[in-house]
């Protein structure tokens, strides 16, 4: 059985689409789940949960399995896994969905929402959002739920305290045109490349720093060889757990029911598992990494890359419906405060 199972998650590993790999001699239909994260992140947390609930309720027709460290590849490579029906979900940043559905370009645009609470609450409107997860149906592939990935801030080698900081500065980014365009905006040079490459890029000087939320620091590491991380807070990108579509679609309306009750606790799960971590990685960073946080005039960084808005909303009439919809809750927030 383990022979088999290697064979089947190499085959994955290096895109070949097998079909069989699912069903292993137990009579189980093995399901694969990728993600570029550790066992101590959130999203591995989230989804030991959606195991536990799924085989509790199905186990003796479906074992769940968790891949993390992005040993079945990169994001992008894991998408695409999940295209062909290799595996059955990955868990993946927006950015990577960009070039399946434009509509996902929105979460790569900087200042999009003016407080962690509108974004939770525009990202836990299901019913709105399920227009948006079934964009990437063409591609084979669905949305099921969204886990907080945290804000997404500077950190370098050097530090940064105003925009001007970043001019010249080669700055890692998400592999996707948005991303680029953003970073590009503040000054730097955007350095596309995919997460399990930076470390070694910063450590070796072939980018000054990166952007992204905390665990970066810890989980990834990256506070060993980027010691300033400054709180300019430009975006709050989502991480969206995928499936492959003719997989949901082969679930009876039961089923389906359960893996979409799993997916939902997952994400309640990340969610309270976020805020903790958050707080544990800030201490490990400053007291076992050296890291020094730098608070920042985030209203003078933000005036500074304003202009893309309307910008990307020319360029992408597909964020439209979205970007309206987010701005009007925006302005609800700001009447609840
Ligand atoms: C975060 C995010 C990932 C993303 C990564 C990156 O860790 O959760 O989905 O891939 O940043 O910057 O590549």
């Amino acid at each position: 059985m383990m022979k088999k199972l290697t064979v089947c998650v190499l085959a994955a590993a290096v895109g070949i689409s097998m079909t069989g790999c699912g069903a292993i001699t137990s009579g189980k239909r093995i399901i694969r789940i990728s993600h570029g994260q550790s066992e101590t992140h959130p999203e591995h947390i989230g989804l030991l949960a959606f195991k536990e609930y799924v085989e509790k309720r199905l186990g003796d027709k479906y074992e769940v399995q968790i891949f993390p460290n992005e040993i079945l590849g990169s994001s992008q490579k894991a998408i695409e896994l999940t295209q062909t029906g290799a595996i059955d979900f990955v868990v993946a940043g927006t950015a990577n969905l960009e070039t399946f559905a434009s509509v996902y370009e929105i979460f790569s645009m900087p200042y999009l929402f003016d407080s962690e609470e509108v974004y939770k609450s525009v990202m836990q409107d299901t019913e709105y959002m399920e227009q948006v997860y079934a964009s990437t149906d063409e591609a084979g592939f669905r949305v099921v739920t969204w886990y907080n990935a945290g804000t997404r801030n500077f950190y370098s080698k050097t530090p940064i305290h105003i925009p001007d900081d970043l001019k010249g500065k080669k700055i890692r980014v998400q592999p996707s045109p948005a991303s680029v365009s953003m970073v590009n905006a503040f000054g730097a040079a955007a350095a596309p490349m995919g997460f399990g490459e930076v470390y070694t890029a910063i450590q070796q000087g072939v980018i000054d720093g990166a952007e992204n939320n905390e665990l970066a620091l810890t989980n990834n590491k990256h506070g060993e060889v980027a010691k300033y991380y400054a709180y300019n807070k430009h975006q709050m990108v989502p991480d969206m757990l995928v499936a492959n579509l003719k997989f949901l679609n082969s679930l009876s309306p039961d089923e389906y029911g359960i893996f979409e009750e799993a997916a939902a606790l997952s994400t309640q799960v990340e969610l309270e598992e976020w805020d903790k971590s958050i707080q544990e990685a800030k201490n490990i960073a400053v007291k076992d990494m050296g890291v020094e946080f730098i608070d920042v005039d985030v209203e003078v960084f933000k005036q500074r890359v304003l202009p893309l808005h309307e910008k990307m909303l020319k360029e992408n009439p597909k964020i439209a419906d979205l970007y309206r919809h987010i701005q009007e809750a925006n302005e609800k927030g700001k009447g609840e405060q």
